[in-house]
C-alpha cells in the first residue's frame, strides 16, 4: 500500500520573534525541517509533500529537491492546509500519513506503529495520542463510554468537562487516503478563529458510523511541538539526550551527557570515552579506545583508535592510530597526524602533514608543510609559508630535528637526519644530514635603496 507523507509547515512561527522561519532554525546541528524530511524517507520511497506559505523562499532553498511544495496561500487552518494538497495525490496513494514540520522529535517506529495500525483499521482514520498533565492548548480526544473515539474538541471551542481530558491530540494522523480526499472539502467553518480543522474529520468519520483508532505515544516527549526559543532548547536537550544513549549503548563512555553535544551523523567506536563540554559536529567518525575532551570541539574529522585530543579544536583534519593533540591544539582544514604522532600544546597545523612518530610539542605554526616520520618539531618554530599572495610548501625530512624558534621560509626543504640551530631563519634548502644556523636578516635602509 503506498504511503505519502505530508508535513504542514505553513504556520507563521510568530512566537519564535525571529527573522528566521521557524522551521530553518537549527535544532541538533540541522535545520528543524530536515529532522521530518529524515523521517519521512525513513518510511516511504515517496517523496514527501511539504505544505508551506506565502514567502517561504527560504525553506525553498534550503529544502531543495526533496520534497514537493504546495503553496497554502491564505492561513485558512490544518484542514485548508490538507485541501492544498488534494491536486497533487489524489488517487496517488492509498495511504497519507500527515504530521507537523515542529514536531522533529517523532520517531520513526512511532509514526511506524501509527500507519500499521491504519493498515488493519476498517475505518479511515488513526491518530497519535498522547498522556499528559499539562494539556498546552492541545485538542482534547473524546471518547465514549466504550472506549472507542468520538471526536477531537479544540481548546477554542471545548466545554470545561472536555477541557479536563488529558489524553491530547499530538497533530499526527495516517489517513485513508480516498476517504481523506472525499471529505476534506467538507470541513466546516469553525466560527471563534474562523478556522478549517482538521480534527473535524474524526467527528465525520465517527457519524458516518466508521471507525477512528488511535495510538497512544510511549513517550510524551516525542510530540513536543515548538513554538518558542524555550521549546527549541528542550527539543535540543531531548534531541542530545537519544544521540548520548545510543553511543553508550553501543559502548561508549559519556562522562556528562548533559554537557555532551554529538551530532547525527557522528560515529564513535566502542571503549572511547568522551569527556564533558565536547562537541562532536558534522560529517566526525572517531574510532575505539580514544579519550576525546574535556573541553573539545571535533567538526568534519577522520580520528583512527587510541588517539588523544585535550582541550582543542579540530576542523577538516585526520588523526590516523594513537595520534594525540592538545592541550590548546587547533588542526585546520588538511591538517593530518600520521600513526603516532603527537602535536602538544599551542600548536597549529594547516594543511599540513606530521608523519608517523613526528613529534611537535609547544608553540608552533606549521602551514602547507610535510614532516617525515620521527622529526622533531622545536618549540616555537613557524612555516613562513605566505609571501603576501601565495602559499608556498615546507618540507622537512625524517628524522629532521628542528632547533627551537626556527623561522622556516618557504619554499623550502630540510634534509633527512638534518638539523637547524635555535633561532635560525632557514632561506635555502638544507641537505641530508647538514646543520643550518644562524640569521641571514640583513636590513636594507630606504637611502641605500636609491
Ligand atoms: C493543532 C490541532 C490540535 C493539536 C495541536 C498539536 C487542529 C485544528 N488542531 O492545533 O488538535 O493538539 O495541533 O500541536 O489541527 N498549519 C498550516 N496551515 C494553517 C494552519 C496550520 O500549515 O492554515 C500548520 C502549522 O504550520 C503547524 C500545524 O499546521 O505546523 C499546526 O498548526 P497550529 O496552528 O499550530 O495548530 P494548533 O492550533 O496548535
Ligand atoms: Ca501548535
Amino acid at each position: 500500500m503506498k504511503l505519502v507523507f505530508v508535513i504542514l509547515a505553513a504556520g507563521q512561527g510568530t512566537r519564535m520573534k525571529s527573522d528566521l522561519p521557524k522551521v530553518l532554525h537549527p535544532l541538533g546541528g540541522q535545520p528543524m525541517i530536515v529532522h521530518a524530511l529524515n523521517t519521512a524517507r525513513a518510511l516511504t520511497s515517496a517523496k514527501p509533500i511539504l505544505v508551506v506559505g506565502r514567502g517561504a523562499q527560504a525553506v525553498r532553498e534550503t529544502v531543495g529537491d526533496d520534497a514537493t511544495f504546495v503553496e497554502q496561500a491564505e492561513r485558512l487552518g490544518t484542514g485548508h492546509a490538507v485541501l492544498q494538497v488534494r491536486g497533487a495525490l489524489q488517487g496517488r496513494s492509498d495511504l497519507v500519513l500527515i504530521s507537523c514540520a515542529d514536531m522533529p522529535l517523532l520517531t520513526v517506529e512511532t509514526l511506524r506503529r501509527l500507519v500499521e495500525r491504519q493498515r488493519q483499521n476498517s475505518g479511515p482514520i488513526t491518530m497519535l495520542t498522547m498522556m499528559a498533565d499539562d494539556p498546552r492548548g492541545f485538542g482534547r480526544i473524546i471518547r465514549d463510554e466504550s472506549g472507542a473515539v468520538v471526536k477531537i474538541a479544540e481548546e477554542a471551542v471545548a466545554t470545561p468537562e472536555q477541557l479536563s481530558v488529558r489524553e491530547l491530540n499530538t497533530a499526527a494522523y495516517c489517513f485513508a487516503a480516498d476517504w481523506l480526499w472525499s471529505h476534506v472539502a467538507q470541513i466546516p467553518l469553525s466560527l471563534p478563529k474562523q478556522e478549517y480543522y482538521l480534527t473535524d474529520l474524526v467527528e465525520m468519520a465517527v457519524a458516518e458510523g466508521l471507525r477512528v483508532e488511535a495510538v497512544i505515544a510511549d513517550d510524551a516527549t516525542e510530540a513536543l511541538g515548538i513554538n518558542t526559543r524555550v521549546h527549541l532548547a528542550e527539543a535540543e536537550r531531548v534531541l542530545r539526550r537519544r544521540i548520548n544513549e545510543r553511543w553508550m549503548l553501543t559502548g561508549v563512555t559519556i562522562v556528562d551527557p548533559d554537557t555532551t553535544y554529538i551530532e547525527p551523523d557522528v560515529t564513535i567506536g566502542q571503549d572511547t570515552v568522551v569527556w564533558p563540554n565536547t562537541h562532536l559536529r558534522g560529517q566526525t567518525t572517531i574510532g575505539e579506545r580514544c579519550h576525546i575532551g574535556p573541553n573539545t570541539i571535533v567538526v568534519d574529522c577522520r580520528i583512527g583508535d587510541r588517539c588523544r585530543v585535550l582541550a582543542s579544536v579540530l576542523e577538516s583534519a585526520v588523526m590516523e592510530d594513537e595520534a594525540d593533540v592538545g592541550p590548546f591544539g587547533h588542526l585546520r582544514k588538511g591538517a593530518r597526524l600520521c600513526k603516532g604522532a603527537h602535536m602538544g600544546n599551542f600548536g597549529e597545523l594547516k594543511n599540513s602533514t606530521l608523519g608517523p612518530g613526528a613529534k611537535m610539542g609547544h608553540f608552533s605554526y606549521l602551514g602547507d608543510a610535510e614532516v617525515g616520520a620521527e622529526a622533531n618539531i622545536g618549540a616555537g618554530t613557524i612555516t613562513c609559508n605566505y609571501d603576501g599572495t601565495r602559499k608556498h610548501k615546507t618540507v622537512i625530512g625524517a628524522g629532521a630535528f628542528i632547533g627551537s624558534d626556527t623561522m622556516l621560509v618557504a619554499p623550502v626543504r630540510v634534509g633527512k637526519r638534518a638539523k637547524t640551530g635555535a633561532g635560525a631563519v632557514v632561506t635555502r634548502d638544507v641537505p641530508d644530514d647538514a646543520l643550518a644556523y644562524g640569521v641571514p636578516a640583513q636590513v636594507r635602509s630606504k637611502s641605500n635603496d636609491e
